[in-house]
């Protein structure tokens, strides 16, 4: 445990100075979502050399109906990390055209986002009832047993992804520990595909992707008193086939000090040295379906996009 002394840092400081002081330095890649992040992370969803976002709605899009059937019904839909729903509404409306007053209930950590959800929501799929739900996952998932009816789970936007396997299991294992034998998970997967594809959507030309990584310093300037110069670090994604992951890097320019004034701490850097920001691991439908199984879930069906870039699992509790 760090000294506070009088100044009031975030709760998440600790993890800051565990992370920066080890042998191969790391941050969590949540401190890329405070505002600024969570604005460049929605201009990294319209890029043209990010697929996901848009692969995932072609499917949404394209097999709502055979989704919407093979879930049955009546259910209430369940959404984490539903942010501002951006991807639901077709989904939702194939649900009410075979259950009128479907029950909807979008959570997030942000009540901003909620609002706009439940306005998106509301104009897209009227007949939908949307009951958001504040929640913060870290306290786990007890709200679930809250919602009436058969539930399905949506999970979208390979999320899941930036969660190493045994985070990511017994997140999933979790969620399953508030569900009844029956209710259902819809999880968004992005699959391995090849590196000229991947790389590319995790450093783009517009270098948007670069910004979305340096806010983290930027966040650590302004939250901890920091001084990083943000021009003397560059954003790294490289593709690691043995851990079928995308990794994120900040990768010192130059032999370097910087200081966090509110955490009395002074870092140094190394020449090439590097800040591992982020991993977003990519599936074969094997992983999935052992992560599935191991989680408490069977999976049930598949549905892809034409190259099967992306997928949509259904698994039932
Ligand atoms: C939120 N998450 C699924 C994104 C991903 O693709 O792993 C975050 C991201 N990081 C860089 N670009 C997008």
């Amino acid at each position: 445990m760090i000294a506070r002394a009088q100044v009031a840092v975030p709760e998440y400081a600790d993890e800051v100075v565990r992370g920066l002081t080890s042998a191969h330095k790391t941050l969590p890649c949540k401190l890329f979502y405070d505002d600024r992040g969570s604005a460049i992370f929605e201009e990294i969803t319209r890029l043209p050399e990010y697929y996901p976002t848009r692969t995932e709605l072609e499917i949404l899009r394209d097999r709502s109906r055979e989704i919407a059937q093979a879930v049955g019904s009546p259910v209430s839909v369940v959404e984490l990390g539903a942010g501002t729903a951006t991807k639901t509404g077709t989904l939702l409306s194939a649900f009410t055209q075979r259950q009128m007053r479907l029950k909807y209930f979008p959570v997030d950590i942000s009540p901003a986002a909620l609002d706009d959800a439940k306005r998106r929501i509301k104009q897209e799929c009227p007949l939908a009832v949307v009951k958001p739900v504040v929640a913060d996952f870290a306290y786990g998932f007890s709200f679930l047993r809250d919602i009436p009816n058969r539930k399905v789970i949506l999970y979208l936007g390979s999320s899941i992804g930036n969660f190493d396997w045994s985070d990511a299991t017994t997140m999933l294992r979790n969620v399953r520990e508030q569900l009844s034998s029956g209710d259902a998970l819809l999880l968004g997967t992005d699959m391995v595909k090849g590196a000229e594809f991947l790389v590319p959507a995790y450093d783009d030309s517009r270098g948007i992707t670069s910004e979305f990584n340096k806010n983290i310093l930027v966040r650590l300037n302004r939250e901890f008193g920091g001084d990083f110069n943000l021009s003397a670090f560059r954003h790294i994604a490289e593709w690691s086939p043995s851990r079928s992951r995308m990794e994120i890097f900040l990768e010192s320019l130059r032999t370097q000090s910087v200081s966090l004034k509110s955490l009395g701490l002074t870092i140094r850097f190394a020449n090439g040295e590097r800040i591992h920001t982020e991993n977003s691991y990519k599936y074969t439908t094997e992983m999935v379906e052992q992560m599935l199984c191991v989680s408490g879930f069977k999976l049930e069906r598949s549905w892809f996009d034409r190259r099967r870039w992306f997928g949509l699992h259904l698994a039932r509790a």
